[in-house]
């Protein structure tokens, strides 16, 4: 059974001082005082600290966040990262030196945008979810992706104190979790399969 305390206090200790994502991703100027981006340097954290061979993000945005992930997993490792939008741009713009990034357009609850990669979800080591923040988004997301987790999936959650829906979602996660709103004032949360 992951220890996640254990886990996340692994995390905190790899997290990158926050100049070194200026160094990682050069196109963005990040203000050295800005504790809003202590997320993105959690992602590093935990990829160093993990060491995933498969992360599935759910929610990719501009790709930012998948760029600090794929830029510090472990050779050979993939990314896959949805959007419903035709976003990523940060991502398509300046893929990182080890371009193993699988960009997927559509909706995270149309499962048939994992059929064209043919990727097997359960070798997924982490999840992040981050796309719609309501409570139907992730309980539906949820239902349709928690049947893929095995012992010692990981998964990271965004903004799950941002309102009463994602609140209520979080709570109803019945596998191991943590709160850790000290990574993300919206609320930051961890689960263990
Ligand atoms: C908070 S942003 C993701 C940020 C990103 N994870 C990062 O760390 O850089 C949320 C994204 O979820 C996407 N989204 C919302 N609903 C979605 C859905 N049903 N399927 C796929 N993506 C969705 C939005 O287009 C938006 O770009």
């Amino acid at each position: 059974m992951m220890n996640l305390p254990l886990l996340h206090k692994q995390a905190i200790q790899a997290m990158p001082p926050l100049m070194e994502l200026h160094t990682q991703y050069p196109g963005k100027y990040w203000m050295p005082t800005a504790d809003s981006y202590t997320y993105y340097r959690y992602l590093v954290g935990m990829v160093r600290a993990l060491e995933p061979t498969q992360v599935v993000e759910l929610g990719g945005a501009n790709g930012l966040g998948a760029h600090y992930m794929l830029s510090n997993m472990p050779d050979d490792s993939n990314l896959y990262t949805v959007d419903i939008v035709n976003a990523l741009s940060e991502l398509r713009a300046q893929p990182p030196q080890r371009n193993n990034a699988h960009i997927l357009i559509g909706d995270t609850r149309d499962m048939t945008i994992w059929d064209e990669c043919g990727v097997d979800l359960s070798k997924t080591d982490l999840w992040f979810f981050d796309s719609d923040h309501t409570y139907e988004q992730l309980t539906a997301e949820w239902t349709l992706y928690s049947r893929h987790f095995r012992e010692g999936t990981v998964v990271m959650l965004d903004d799950v104190l941002l309102n009463e829906g994602m609140w209520q979602a979080w709570q109803e996660i019945p596998q191991a979790k943590l709160l850790a709103p000290e990574i993300h004032f919206s609320g930051w949360g961890l689960v263990a399969a």
